[in-house]
């Protein structure tokens, strides 16, 4: 074959793979094959640039922006519709063409029915079967070229498909946004602080409108067929339906809920059908185009002005309208999120009274500048919650003021922090950034949050507290027996009994379980707090790093993000969780309910002594100041002291220190802050050891029994859970890894062990079995 045949294969196979994808919804091959083929043409393409052809499906981007558009007069006029807003408007629609047609009242009159689509109307031109033009509506009369816009769009074929299409035919359509698409640009944007578009409509025109098509490109654009307008040297059906099949076949996307129905009847029931579906449509649609389905009694029907006399367009209520900020309130979510809401003057939009609509965060109030008393355009697509989209700044009062933060947590008085939201992907890697929240840290003490803590607070691997399900925390909590985690401890048997899903021995389990759970490892307590961000292995951490809750309560921010895997954000948290005077008054609460720690008491010893002069440094995060610099800076000075004193003369001494970093730092020491937070992180390495001049304790009492060790755990154990098992011995120091290998130092085999099993005896590992494991475990102190 030759290597112009190859191409041409190539071709037809990704315009067939499109046309399955994007016209019949019903891919063939997955993504990545696709992507193969697409990529070999590519290949080939390059390899023989003579052959590149501008309805290759590789050639729907590349053009250079363009100066301006320019205009394209209409052959055929683009027409608009007559709107009917009732069954009586569809009614006289009907009347009217029966009247006209002199057609007998028990004879089927046939109408096509299509969603009308919410988006921007389109003519595409095709020569012997090539895209050569693409053009809006404009006026109606004229238009502008926007060709290499429209081939950007994936569902335009540059090519026809099949056989038997005319030489020049134009096909008309509407070019739409979906839903989703329109969300994710808009998610993006306000990611990004950039302005967001009203609706899908807007985002269609906007994208359409760009000179440069390589950003149209990038937006999720769709068309959908839904006419003919030029048909020159060939022939179409006569009826409407069969039309749109027709172009179906040769590679045009058509609506997928377009019927036949008759008369006006089945006109009103299909509307009323879609109506149903109209907000689990995957795009927006304002209405129902009904169309006399004959083409020969169309041409009779004529025109009226500029809309057909044998189409209509009936509406849907708008889910757009104008209604006036009466408030703008704050509320307090379950996970402590600050949602600003505002509260507007009732208003008919989308189907029903809206009388609140959210306002996300207060990026978003300050980049709609919204205030109290503005005139607003709410939109409610769908079953979204509404939306304020717009303010009409021409219509607003005088004395309004911008709205402020609110700096307490309106349920709980506790202090409010700004958060990064972001989308998490399966890594636990931040995936992309939502933009900045408020967030109440009064997560222990706050009625909001209260549900979602106690539910956390209980759970097995939290406190393990048994026969407490989210049903009955919610009812307690509604009931007002509980305020906060401490409430728990001090329920009472005459209080559970009455209430529904106990009975005296639930009520008598209960309270047996919290007492139970009042011993508790530190790690356990630390994860039951919930802290936002602080997970069963964070809590580990910081257990074994500092052996006491009080060191944890009191580390600074800058301290924490020495353990291993705290970065500066969850250190925030931590900190800012247990700064709050609230959560503090929570936990010693708890503490005064006789909770009973299981704390070491100790430091771990890799962090004695462990933190050098120039660590500290490095971590002030002083501009040009990084390690090497830091370094020399420790070695000249000694003491942090001696550098927050020196001046210019004094560090222009120390070896090879730049401007820049001299600099930075003479105008960091010369902030009182600044020393403050260097000064205080020095007194609290200090007092817990960490401060390069304590000595760690060379004790082998601080040094936990199984460190270094690496355990395998296989089959099933019986006596506890495979994470109980693993809990056990990390506490004891031992790391739990998951497969074996010569680095293995002991395999825990359950009955049914396998694979790993025969691989630790192949290696000669040392393997006990559930009664060794468990023994060891009582000589350690651990009793199960
Ligand atoms: S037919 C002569 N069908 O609605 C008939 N229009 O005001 C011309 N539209 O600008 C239009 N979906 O962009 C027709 N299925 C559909 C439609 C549709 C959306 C738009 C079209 C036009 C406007 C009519």
């Amino acid at each position: 074959m030759s290597i112009e045949q190859d191409i041409q294969r190539l071709r037809d196979q990704i315009n067939q793979h499109n046309y399955r994808y994007y016209v019949l919804d019903d891919p063939q091959i997955p993504d990545a094959e696709y992507d193969r083929l697409f990529q070999q043409l590519k290949q080939l393409e390059q390899d023989n640039p003579e052959l590149v052809s501008p309805d290759s499906p590789t050639q729907r981007v590349g053009m250079l922006p363009l100066g301006e558009f320019s205009q394209v007069r209409h052959e055929q006029p683009m027409l608009s519709l007559d709107n009917a807003f009732s069954a009586d408007d569809m009614r006289d629609f009907e009347r009217r063409i029966r009247d006209r047609l002199e057609w007998p009242a028990e004879r089927p009159l046939m109408f096509a029915c299509e969603p009308k689509l919410d988006g921007i109307a389109v003519s595409l031109l095709y020569e012997e079967g090539v895209l050569v033009r693409g053009a809006t509506r404009g006026d109606g009369t004229t238009g502008e070229d926007i060709t290499q816009n429209v081939r950007t769009i994936p569902s335009i074929p540059l090519r026809l498909i099949g056989e038997g299409y005319p030489r020049r035919l134009e096909v008309r359509g509407e070019i739409y946004m979906p839903k989703a698409g329109f969300d994710k640009l808009n998610e993006a944007a306000r990611a990004r602080g950039d302005k967001t578009f009203v609706n899908p409509r807007n985002a269609a025109a906007g994208s359409l409108r760009q000179l440069d098509s390589r950003i149209t490109a990038q937006r999720p654009l769709e068309m959908c067929a839904y006419g003919v307008g030029i048909v020159d040297g060939g022939e179409l059906p006569g009826q409407h339906v069969a039309i749109l099949q027709q172009l179906q076949q040769w590679g045009l996307r058509i609506n997928r809920h377009m019927r036949l129905v008759e008369g006006v009847e089945g006109c009103l029931g299909y509307y009323s059908q879609l109506a149903q579906l109209r907000d689990s449509l995957p795009y927006d649609i304002d209405g129902i185009v009904f169309k006399v389905n004959e083409l020969a009694l169309q041409r009779e029907l004529g025109f009226v002005a500029r809309a057909p006399r044998w189409a209509i367009a009936h509406k849907f209520p708008a889910q757009e309208e104008i209604t006036r900020v009466r408030a703008i309130e704050f509320q307090v979510g379950r996970t402590g999120a600050i949602t600003p809401v505002a509260r507007l003057e009732p208003v008919f939009v989308g189907g029903v009274t809206v009388s609140n609509a959210t306002l996300h965060n207060m990026d978003e109030i300050a980049r709609l500048d919204v205030r109290v008393g503005d005139s607003v355009v709410i939109r409610r697509a769908g079953d979204v919650i509404p939306q304020v989209v717009k303010v009409l700044r021409e219509r607003r009062p005088e004395d309004t003021a911008p709205v402020a933060v609110p700096d307490h947590c309106p349920v709980c008085g506790s202090d409010v922090e700004r958060v990064q939201i972001a989308r998490y992907g399966k890594g636990g890697q931040v995936q992309q950034v939502e933009g900045a929240a408020y967030r109440c840290v009064g997560r222990l003490s706050c009625e909001a949050q209260l549900k979602q803590a106690i539910i956390h607070y209980v759970s097995r691997k939290a406190m393990d507290i048994d026969g407490l399900g989210d049903k009955s925390v919610e009812l307690l909590v509604d009931k007002e027996l509980i305020r906060t985690p401490a409430d728990l401890y001090r329920l009472r048997k005459e209080q559970l009994v009455p209430l529904e899903g106990f009975g005296e021995l639930s009520a008598a389990n209960l309270l047996a379980s919290l007492q139970a759970s009042k011993q508790v490892p530190l790690a356990r307590f630390i994860y039951a707090l919930g802290i936002p961000d602080v997970g069963e292995e964070t809590a580990r951490v910081l257990a074994q790093s500092f052996g006491t809750l009080d060191r944890i309560r009191r580390a600074l921010p800058d301290l924490l993000t020495w353990l291993p895997d705290i970065g500066r954000e969850v250190a925030q948290e931590i900190s800012h969780f247990f700064t709050d005077p609230h959560n503090c008054e929570a936990i010693d609460d708890l503490l005064q309910q006789g909770i009973e720690l299981q704390q070491s008491g100790e430091l771990d010893p890799r962090l004695g002594g462990a933190i050098s002069l120039a660590d500290l440094l490095v971590k002030l995060e002083i501009p040009a100041v990084a390690k090497t610099t830091a370094a020399r800076l420790a070695d000249h000075f000694q003491t942090l002291e001696a550098i927050l004193a020196a001046d210019e003369l004094q560090l222009r001494l120390v070896e090879k220190l730049s401007k820049r970093a001299i600099d930075s730092l003479l105008a960091h020491t010369g902030e009182e802050a600044f020393c403050r937070r260097a000064r205080q992180l020095e007194a609290q390495l200090l007092e817990f050891g960490m401060h390069w001049q304590c000595q760690p304790e060379p004790s082998a009492s601080a040094a936990l029994p199984l460190d270094g060790l690496i355990y395998v755990l296989t089959g099933t154990l019986e006596q506890l859970s495979r994470s109980e098992a693993k809990n056990h011995l990390q506490a004891l120091g031992a790391k739990v890894a998951g497969s074996v290998s010569k680095n293995t130092d002991v395999v825990v085999a359950g009955p049914g062990a396998g694979s790993k099993l025969a691989k630790a005896q192949q290696l000669g590992l040392e393997v006990i079995d559930e009664e060794a494991f468990m023994q060891l475990l009582a000589e350690h102190g651990i009793q199960s």
